[in-house]
């Protein structure tokens, strides 16, 4: 493929679900002149309650479907294949293959006030330790505490971002991080961008919050100008969504997720 073809190519974004359209969303108002093919497995989400080895295989078909589009690289929007899966995404496929988690460990360390840190995911993400171990390899005084937040996925697709039932689930998961004097939250997970404005009312300024869509999407960023492959063209970018389950709650969702209309979900059949 020559540079000039690459460079016009999209970026592929997989997820297990819709919550990976968060990423979609840092990634447009980031780079608005991309074009992007989303990937949901709506068939079977959730990732974060699966065994590594069923995670892995999952990622490795989600990824396939991306590449036989054409992409010219694969961002793993879902903090659960990134913590499984990428070390085997990067040695299988041959585009850029880009993570959540990286970029997050990195705006975490990014203020160097930084001394004790909350982490909250799926259980399959927390149960890695991917976050806690590259924290720890890259600050070793950090302290880290991490905690699964199982309950807060169905909250966010739900819509219930700001239920009283969820203010209460938040505060029984997240009292014990406080108690340890907790200065930064990672949000590990792709919902959990949707769960910022009542984690900032709940926590105040005294906690920072990392939340990984936004910072993934600047890492990519930085990724795609080193690599020489942002979009030249000025023709308008295409979006396309494809989910592997299609329902009305799936489209609904999906809407809420990215914060704007788009055309139609496609059905993908890995
Ligand atoms: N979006 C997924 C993540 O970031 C959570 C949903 C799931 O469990 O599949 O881990």
């Amino acid at each position: 493929m020559s540079s000039q073809v690459s460079q016009q190519a999209a970026l592929g974004v997989f997820d297990s679900g819709v919550g990976g359209l968060t990423v979609v969303r840092a990634l447009r108002e980031l780079m608005p002149n991309e074009s992007i093919i989303y990937l949901g497995d709506t068939a079977r989400v959730p990732y974060g309650s699966k065994s590594p080895d069923t995670i892995r295989r999952f990622s490795v078909e989600d990824t396939q479907f991306l590449v036989s589009h054409g992409v010219k690289a694969v961002i793993v929007a879902c903090n659960t294949a990134t913590a499984h899966a990428l070390p085997l995404l990067q040695a299988t496929f041959r585009v850029p293959i880009i993570g959540v988690l990286e970029a997050g460990v990195e705006a975490t360390l990014a203020d160097p006030q930084c001394e004790r840190v909350g982490i909250i995911g799926t259980s399959g993400t927390i149960r890695s330790s991917a976050y806690q171990y590259a924290l720890a390899m890259r600050k070793p005084s950090l302290q880290i505490h991490a905690t699964a937040t199982p309950l807060l996925v169905p909250f966010v697709e739900e819509g219930w971002t700001e239920h009283s039932a969820l203010k209460l689930v938040l505060k029984e998961y997240l009292n014990p991080l406080l108690a340890k004097g907790m200065d930064t939250l990672v949000l590990g997970c792709t919902h959990y961008p949707l769960l910022m404005p009542i984690l900032q009312k709940m926590l105040g300024k005294k906690v920072r919050l990392v939340d990984s869509a936004s910072t993934c999407a600047a890492h990519t960023k930085r990724v795609l100008e080193d690599q020489n492959l942002l979009r030249t063209t000025r023709s308008k970018p295409t979006l396309d969504i494809f989910l592997t389950d299609l329902s009305e709650q799936a489209e609904a969702m999906a809407k809420r997720f990215l914060g704007t209309d788009f055309g139609k979900v496609k059905k993908a059949t890995l």
